[in-house]
């Protein structure tokens, strides 16, 4: 299995003076850690160039936060895998939850995405996740089910090879209400089952499968415990470095 990959998502946060302070600062904190970890971090589109600059010669990687589909054309507002793997990129989050329920993006749109951006030296890393709702009706096995079917069908193993899969329980997101050891091991067990029985034991066993949800300091200690999980994708927590250094120092 690859390193543990710490992902820190900026959202819609931070003008240019607040995410090179926040660059910075993570760039200095882990210059000095012996790590077996990657660090990527996730600022807006408007910030990609500066902090790939700040970046460079660190261990730490660049990723977006989303991508479209098309290499280039009349898509007002929407930005290719080419020029953010031009801007720098190494990493790019495709179908977080936001994307799937504030834009409505469907598990097909999110499928065309995957092979673009590896295509274009990418990883792609995948969320899929279940709403309040779903977990109540019990639905949670085949919605997940559902979403990595779509979102994989008919990769190759080049593209597996650039895979990570991110499990985020839509209503653990921004909530503070994180879920359970138990409930993430169930998911992620069920994750890896999916992907060795779609891509064989070598390509589906080194997916690396992170948890995001109210990641903090905190619950990462007891994430770290399970060796269902291969790192995490944090929010909220990734916007300080005293707040995201000690989870991405829990991992290393
Ligand atoms: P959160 O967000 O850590 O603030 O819950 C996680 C995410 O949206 O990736």
């Amino acid at each position: 299995m690859r390193a543990p990959l710490v992902v820190g998502n900026w959202k819609m946060h931070g003008n240019k003076a607040d995410c090179e302070a926040l660059a910075k600062a993570i760039v200095q904190a882990l210059k000095k850690q012996p790590t077996r970890i990657e660090v990527a971090i996730a600022p807006p589109f408007t910030a990609l160039a500066l902090v790939g600059k700040i970046i460079s010669g660190s261990k730490v990687k660049l990723a977006a936060q989303n991508c479209h589909w098309q290499p280039f054309g009349a898509f007002t507002g929407e930005i290719s895998p080419s020029m953010i793997s031009d801007v720098g990129c190494d990493y790019v989050i495709l179908g977080h939850s936001e994307r799937r329920h504030i834009f409505h993006e469907s598990d097909d749109m999110i499928a065309r995405k995957i092979a673009p951006a590896v295509a274009h030296g990418l990883r792609a890393i995948l969320c899929v996740g279940e709403t309040l709702a779903e977990r109540q009706a019990e639905q949670t096995a085949k919605v997940i089910a559902r979403q990595l079917q779509i979102a994989l069908k008919g990769l190759g193993n080049d593209v597996i090879e650039k895979l990570e899969i991110a499990y985020e329980p839509v209503w653990a997101i921004g909530t503070g209400q994180n879920a359970t050891p138990v409930q993430v091991n169930q998911i992620h067990q069920s994750i890896r089952k999916f992907l060795l029985d779609a891509f064989g034991e070598t390509k589906g066993g080194q997916v690396r499968i992170l948890y995001g949800g109210s990641v903090k300091a905190e619950n990462a200690a007891e994430l770290i415990e399970l060796d269902t999980v291969n790192g995490v994708l944090v929010g909220g927590a990734s916007l300080k470095p005293e707040t995201f250094l000690p989870i991405a120092r829990a991992f290393s």
